[in-house]
């Protein structure tokens, strides 16, 4: 049981109690981004000639030998520590003497935790935002190969419109596109450092908190003491992005499970990304993809946690926050590893283009444009509407789609129909007519792949 304080106290620390306080088994990762705040603290604290040269010196090369020995496996970190914060201070003394008792000169565990915290989750951030960018690399792929690969569009999961695979994935590139945005808008506003907040209200050592918070890469120091030991919320704002990405992964992956099923099979997803039944020889099942729809739960968990672990706690600093830990490195691990194996999966995963435009052709999506083609010709889209719907009843009667009815069938519907409707109808027509801005016509999309290709050259992933 090595802590940090106990001058003040009389009795040893209940065994049990030193267990439920100690956050050693969760926050040893934090090892790096905590050893980096003290070598900037410790240079600072020499600058401003609160510290000798001497003792910054030799405290610098005592942290560098505990960075190494951590590194190799020589030291390991163990729960006879409360925290990392102690263990890093403890090995310290022990290897250097006394200078090691004056790492602490003007710091508390509040302002070292908050910017342990900042440091980790800035690093995790610019991991995530690259994640992303390569799974929109991958995205971007596919649809550059597949702006004539018909399939129809749905809503209500019924076939509404025929689209193709290049449109449908674009709108997936817009939504990880604005999780980018996301995390690139947090990551400027959590680029603040808390060092020097002291445990809440500064210190009355000449602190150079600018100095600190340049060598550690922010953009300056926090504003408020109380403010930097007090919130967490830039975790949040991380947590609820990662949501966010989970919900857009969740449902991609609950359609490529629906393209991959047997009714569909307009994917075949890679054998190195499915999994076997260990009783039905036949099956090869979308294991990856539930997982990761599956595992979107846990994400919102760690925000909803996180969020109400916050709502109730008085300024400033609060033992409560230590659960800002566990749950959170825990979305962050499983959010990664989500965008990191779906990119795999939808990288090698194939499609069956025939049966896509086959089930774009049949389900009545040209529906929409055999009502336009009346309107073309004078009738108003009411009432184009109404025609087209006993048309299709009249279709569903004789087991017909609309291009397979004969010309005196359609004119039974209504005179108006000629024989230019069948080319007005062709999958190729009702596709290629549609080019408003965003809509799936050929020469859109192509815009569209030059704007998200110009967008990946000029928007590189954030480096920490
Ligand atoms: N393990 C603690 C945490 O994660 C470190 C800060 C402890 N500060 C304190 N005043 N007890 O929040």
């Amino acid at each position: 049981m090595a802590q940090l304080w106990g001058g003040r106290f009389k009795d040893k620390t209940d065994k049990e109690v030193y267990d439920f306080n100690a956050s050693i088994n969760f926050d040893k990762r934090l090892i790096g981004v905590d050893i980096a705040g003290s070598r900037a603290h410790v240079k600072m604290l020499a600058k401003q000639g609160i510290l000798t040269e001497a003792d910054r010196d030799s405290i610098l090369d005592g942290l560098n030998t505990i960075e190494d020995d951590v590194k190799s496996g020589n030291l390991i970190i163990t729960d006879e520590y409360e925290d990392v914060h102690s263990f890093v201070e403890a090995v310290l003394t022990d290897r250097i003497g006394e200078a090691g008792k004056r790492l602490h000169t003007g710091r508390s565990r509040n302002d070292q935790v908050a910017l342990d915290m900042r440091l980790y989750t800035k690093s995790r951030v610019a991991g995530t935002d690259k994640l992303l960018y390569v799974l929109i690399e991958s995205i971007l792929n596919t649809m550059k190969d597949n702006v004539d690969t018909f399939m129809p569009g749905f809503t209500h999961l019924q076939k509404a419109q025929p689209i193709t695979l290049a449109h449908h994935y674009g709108a997936y590139l817009e939504m990880f596109r604005r999780d980018r945005g996301r995390l690139h808008d947090l990551f400027i506003r959590m680029n603040e450092c808390p060092l020097g907040a002291g445990a809440l209200a500064g210190t009355t050592y000449p602190l150079d908190r600018e100095f600190t918070a340049k060598e550690l890469g922010f953009d300056c120091p926090t504003r408020n003491s109380i403010d930097s030991v007090a919130d967490r919320d830039y975790v949040l704002e991380y947590l609820f992005t990662l949501s966010t990405v989970m919900m857009h992964l969740s449902r991609f992956c609950e359609e490529i499970i629906i393209w991959n099923s047997n009714e569909y099979q307009f994917v075949e997803i890679d054998d190195a990304f499915s999994t076997g039944s260990s009783i039905m020889p036949q099956k090869k099942n979308p294991d990856i993809a539930e997982l990761v729809r599956g595992k979107t739960g846990r994400v919102y968990g760690a925000l909803m946690s996180l969020l109400t672990t916050m709502k109730g706690l008085p300024l400033a600093y609060n033992k409560d926050m230590q659960e800002d830990k566990e749950i959170a490195f825990d979305a962050m691990d499983n959010a990664d590893n989500c965008i990191h194996l779906f990119t795999g999966m939808i990288s090698t995963m194939k499609f069956r283009k025939e049966r896509m435009a086959k089930s774009a052709m049949n389900g009545f999506t040209n529906a929409t444009d055999a009502a336009d083609y009346l309107v073309g010709k004078g009738v108003a889209f009411r009432d184009a509407h109404r025609i087209i719907g006993e048309l299709v009843l009249a279709c569903i009667d004789k087991n017909k789609s609309i291009e397979e009815m004969t010309l005196d069938e359609l004119k039974e519907i209504s005179p108006v129909f000629d024989k230019d409707i069948y080319e007005a109808i062709s999958l190729e027509t009702c596709v290629e007519k549609r080019l408003t801005v965003g809509a799936p016509g050929k020469a859109v999309m192509q815009n569209e792949i030059l704007e998200a290709e110009n967008y990946l050259k000029n928007n590189p992933a954030l480096n920490v």
